[in-house]
C-alpha cells in the first residue's frame, strides 16, 4: 500500500536540524523518502545525522551571523522543495531588564535568518514551484507568558510574514504556514523551565487537557505540510498544543 506521505526525492532546508523539533523533521522527512539540508551549530550532532539518514546534508551555520548567510546560501547546491525554520532560541526577561542586546540575538536566529535566507533562495530561484516553506512560530505569539515578551514578538512576526509571503509567493504555487506548538519537551523547554518553580510548571501542565506535547506530535505535522496532501493550505498558523490555547 501507498503511504499517504510521500517525499520520494524531495529536498528540504531544515533549520535547528540538531535537537528537538528541527531534529526529529529531519528523521520524518527521512523516513518518508525525502532528503534533507540540515543546518545547526553542533558538528557533532549534524555528522551522527548523516551517519544515521541515507540522505542527510549537514551544513555547520550560526544563524546570528545574518551578513555571512551567502556562506550558508552558497552551501546549498540542490533545487529545494521546502524549508521547514526550526532554529529558535528563548530567554525569559522581564521587561525592567529589557537588554537591547538579547533582543537582536533571539531577533536574528528566530526570525531575521529565515528571512534573508528565503530572500535569497529566490533570487537565484533555489526554491521549486510547488514548494512549502513552514516556520516554527509558538503559542506564545498570542498568548502572554510573564517574562516572554522578546521571544513571544520573534514568533508572533512569523505568523504575519506567514500571511504576507503566502500571499506573494502564490503565484508560483509556494505555500508558505506556521505551525505554533505549545509546550513539547526539548532542549529548549529546559531553558524556560530552569526559570520557574516546580509549582508553576505543575500549575502550567495542567491546563493541557492532553498534557506536554513531544517533538514527533510537530514533525507530524510538518511532513503533512511538506507533503502535496496540504497543497490547499497556505497563510495558515496551526496552533497545536494538546488544546492549551482552546480550553479553559
Ligand atoms: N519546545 C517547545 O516547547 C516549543 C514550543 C513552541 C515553539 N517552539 C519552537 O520550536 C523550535 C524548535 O525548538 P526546540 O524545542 O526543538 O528547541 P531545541 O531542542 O533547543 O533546538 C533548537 C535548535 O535550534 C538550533 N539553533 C539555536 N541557535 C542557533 C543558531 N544561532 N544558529 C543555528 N542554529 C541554532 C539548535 O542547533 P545547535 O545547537 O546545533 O546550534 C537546535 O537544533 C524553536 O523555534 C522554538 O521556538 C518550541
Amino acid at each position: 500500500m501507498e503511504n499517504f506521505i510521500n517525499l520520494n526525492g524531495k529536498v528540504f532546508l531544515v533549520t535547528g536540524a540538531t535537537s528537538g523539533i528541527g531534529l526529529e523533521t529531519c528523521l520524518q522527512i527521512s523516513k518518508y523518502g525525502g532528503i534533507v539540508i540540515g543546518v545547526g551549530r553542533n558538528t557533532e550532532k549534524l555528522n551522527a545525522l548523516s551517519n544515521q539518514l541515507p540522505s542527510f546534508v549537514g551544513i555547520n551555520y550560526d544563524l546570528i551571523n545574518i551578513d555571512g548567510l551567502d556562506k550558508l546560501i552558497s552551501k546549498i547546491d540542490h533545487q529545494l522543495d521546502g524549508i521547514v525554520h526550526c532554529a529558535g532560541i528563548v530567554q525569559l526577561l522581564p521587561i525592567k531588564f529589557f537588554n537591547i542586546e538579547v533582543l537582536n540575538k533571539i531577533r536574528k536566529v528566530n526570525y531575521d535568518s529565515i528571512l534573508v535566507i528565503i530572500s535569497k533562495l529566490l533570487k537565484i530561484k533555489k526554491i521549486n514551484k510547488d514548494a512549502s516553506i513552514i516556520f516554527i512560530s509558538s503559542i506564545a505569539s498570542e498568548m502572554g507568558m510573564k517574562g516572554n515578551s522578546i521571544y513571544s514578538s520573534t514568533k508572533a512576526a512569523l505568523n504575519s510574514t506567514t500571511k504576507v509571503l503566502a500571499s506573494e509567493l502564490a503565484s508560483q504555487r509556494i505555500r508558505v504556514n506556521s505551525i505554533a506548538p505549545g509546550q513539547v519537551e526539548t532542549k529548549l523547554t529546559v531553558e524556560i523551565e530552569s526559570k520557574v518553580s516546580l509549582e508553576a510548571i505543575l500549575i502550567d501542565k495542567k491546563k493541557y487537557p492532553l498534557g506536554y506535547g513531544i517533538p514527533e506530535d510537530v514533525a507530524n505535522l510538518s511532513v503533512f505540510l511538506l507533503s502535496s496532501k496540504s497543497r490547499w493550505i497556505t497563510g495558515a498558523v496551526l496552533n497545536i498544543d494538546g488544546g492549551r490555547s482552546s480550553t479553559f
